[in-house]
């Protein structure tokens, strides 16, 4: 009896110690090497042998992180060392002024640091008694923290033992929980989704998520930790005399450590890391608001010692604010080349990511309505990188007594037709095409852009007036332009008109995908374009497709189908496109039918029988042509392919009879897949 406990002893813990390494793998240096289901498969045989013999189980087996029963409240704990903060820098003068005191203090000529991204999240200090997580404390006021053990247990990434045999006697950890980015979206689509209250920012979520008494909620909130230090190591001599080599010797015990570390010389150094980091912070998976510089040599960083609550040895880099908060003045409501209505707030001037911003996108009514914006709330936007700026969500605590409601208007603001939200859309539309001169104007500005015609000149301002003097009312009207018309604009010397001339002349000579995507047709961006070109090689037979038809086409699904065949449907659009053909735009096109030349039906005959289930004769037929195929009536020994549907005639008979191959509805769809993909 004895000795088998001890195999099953033995045997759950290999099975934790596989566990562990997976969770490693998975959650810190995020590169699993089982799938989910062999996972949750050796942790359901971890769960069922403890269940059996409960008397294995021990608080750091990797069933044991959640699962713990709701607090009353929190109990308080004093921190061996006090967690300290760090005085920061906005300036690089205040760095340099930083590397000359210690430069000073020390009497040396160049000092080596340590640049670390400081992340935007919470500190935390993780306790390890004799290998084993104990005791898990936020920061508190530096002092006094509070246990918050049980849901730190909950993080995947954080250890509940480390991974040594002789562990030290005591090992304080301390490092930041935080909520990834991609995690922070997906939380709050889900709060949306319940009804719940969405959080304003990752590290707002990660605080509220932290500071649950119910470690279950905790336990659904895919938290993260990375580690950045050490607090108090007894019971060994400490393996480093670096800054460096305690994030080394905390990497080897399996804590997760940030990628973007970096050992450096000299002043000039940080600040190009703090400079090279800004461009790559977008990026990062985390939030940072800033760089971390530590003196790297553990003798220098005591005898420079702490000034008040903060150590001399490091400082914060802050980038600037990319969050502000500022007056919604109004919304108003612009009109896209697509007719896109997007409601843009009107705001009272803020410094915010670099820049002064004055308006900023509230994306769509459900939007505005989801973040509850009235007009007058303060607001807090955001512009990260170059992302146009945002309006993130409001203050409710500074709500003032006379807000306004946004309403979405029923009439374009521009040209009045009606604007329409269909079902299932969040986007309201102006229903004037191009007769809305916004439209029109973004219509034209698309037409003339680099990777369509490629007009140099015709920007922003020149197609305003030409749209707004009824110069130019569709793209085709630019090459009826004469330097009389030109010149007379505002700002435009015959010079210059000239030049606009010569671009526009130039852009006659184009390219049948270049053309396509000139056109602007909804969903058809430059790639699509391409295939639309190689597949039909000339536009009239483009023009010519039917839905069933473009939808052969690779990567081309039933809405971007439909959307091409309805803008060839406008008249408007094919008269504009024939006087575009006739004031001399032209491109090379292809008198061949692009079937891909592998196609495995290129000169098979089919005849067709029954009722399919999904498609009529027609569009098999048609789809079958497409790719090279042919559709006779009759079934006869020169027949490859007999496809057979619901109550067949007398050809199913025939086929079976002179053993021809027989294909339903399904095996056709799969041939026909194949042409497509081996184009
Ligand atoms: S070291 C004595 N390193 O910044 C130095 N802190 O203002 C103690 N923080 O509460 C901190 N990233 O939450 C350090 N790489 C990093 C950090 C970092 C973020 C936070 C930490 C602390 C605050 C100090």
């Amino acid at each position: 009896m004895n000795d088998s406990i001890e195999t099953i002893r033995q045997q759950v813990e290999a099975l934790r110690a596989a566990i562990d390494m997976h969770n490693y793998r998975y959650y810190v240096l995020d590169a699993p090497t089982i799938p989910d289901v062999e996972y949750d498969r050796l942790f359901r045989e971890l769960q069922q042998i403890e269940q059996q013999y409960p008397q294995l189980v021990t608080p750091d087996s990797p069933t044991q992180r959640v699962g713990a029963a709701p607090l009353k409240e929190f109990i308080h704990v004093t921190h061996r060392t006090p967690m300290l903060s760090l005085n920061n820098a906005f300036e690089d003068a205040e760095v340099e002024a930083f590397d000359r005191r210690i430069r000073e203090e020390l009497n040396i000529d160049a000092v080596e640091y340590t640049v670390e991204p400081k992340f935007d999240g919470l500190a935390v200090s993780l306790t390890y008694e004799q290998g084993v997580l104990t005791t898990g404390a936020t920061r508190g006021d530096g002092y006094t923290g509070e246990d918050i053990t049980l849901n730190l247990r909950t993080i995947k990434s954080i250890p509940l033992h480390l991974p040594i045999e002789q562990p030290p006697a005591l090992l304080e950890v301390r490092g930041e929980v935080l909520i990834l980015k991609a995690d922070f979206e997906r939380l709050n689509l889900e709060q949306q989704k319940k009804g719940e209250k969405i959080f304003a920012n990752s590290r707002n979520a990660a605080a509220g998520s932290l500071r649950q008494l119910d470690p279950g909620i905790t336990a659904k909130r895919r938290l993260t930790f990375f580690a950045y230090g050490v607090g108090v190591h007894e019971g060994e001599p400490t393996p480093y005399s670096q800054h460096s080599e305690i994030i080394a010797y905390l990497r080897s015990l399996y804590f997760p450590i940030a990628h973007e570390y970096k050992v450096v010389t000299g002043v000039t150094a940080l600040l190009a890391c703090y400079h090279q980091m800004a461009t790559l912070r977008d990026k990062l998976p985390y939030d940072t608001d800033g760089v971390v510089y530590k003196v790297n040599s553990l003798t220098q960083q005591e005898k420079l010692g702490f000034v008040s609550r903060a150590p001399r040895f490091a400082i914060a880099h802050k980038y600037p604010a990319q969050e502000a908060a500022t007056e919604l003045l109004g919304i108003d409501v612009q009109v896209g080349r697509t007719g896109a209505l997007t409601p843009v707030a009107r705001l009272v001037p803020v410094f915010v990511g670099g820049v002064t911003v004055t308006n900023a996108t509230l994306h769509n009514e459900d939007e505005v309505k989801r973040k509850q914006i009235m007009i007058g709330d303060k607001v807090i936007v955001r512009r990260a990188g170059d992302v146009i700026p945002e309006v993130v969500g409001i203050v409710p605590e500074q709500r003032p007594p006379h807000t306004k409601p946004f309403l979405m208007p029923d009439h374009c603001p521009v040209c009045g037709a009606r604007a329409v939200r269909l079902p299932g859309e969040t986007v309201t539309r102006c229903t004037g095409g191009l007769f809305c001169p916004a439209q029109r104007k973004q219509a034209i500005l698309h037409f003339a852009s680099r990777r369509a015609m490629d007009i140099e000149g015709l920007g922003e301002k020149l197609v305003d007036q030409l749209v707004d003097h009824a110069i130019v009312r569709t793209p085709a009207d630019l090459y009826k332009l004469g330097i009389a018309a030109l010149a007379n604009l505002e700002r435009m010397a015959e010079k210059s008109a000239n030049n606009v001339l010569l671009a526009i002349e130039k852009s006659k000579r184009t390219t049948l995908p270049r053309f396509i995507y000139a056109l602007g047709i909804r969903h058809v961006g430059e790639s699509t374009a391409k295939e639309l070109a190689h597949f039909a090689g000339q536009l009239d037979r483009l023009m010519a497709m039917k839905v069933e038809q473009l939808q052969q086409i690779p990567d081309i699904g039933p809405v971007v189908a439909q959307s091409i065949a309805d803008f060839f449907a406008e008249q408007h659009n094919r008269e504009v496109i024939e006087q575009l053909r006739s004031s001399g735009v032209s491109w090379q096109e292809s008198a061949e039918v692009a079937i891909p030349a592998s196609s495995p039906i290129r000169g098979k005959t089919f005849v067709l029988t029954g009722t399919l289930p999904n498609m009529s004769r027609e569009t098999a037929k048609e789809r079958i042509e497409h790719f090279g195929g042919k559709v006779t009536g009759s079934v006869s020994s020169k027949t490859d392919y007999v496809v057979v549907g619901a109550d067949p005639g007398s050809k199913y008979g025939k086929a079976v009879e002179l053993k021809i191959m027989i294909l339903d509805e399904a095996a056709l769809l799969e041939l026909l897949d194949g042409c497509a993909s081996s184009s």
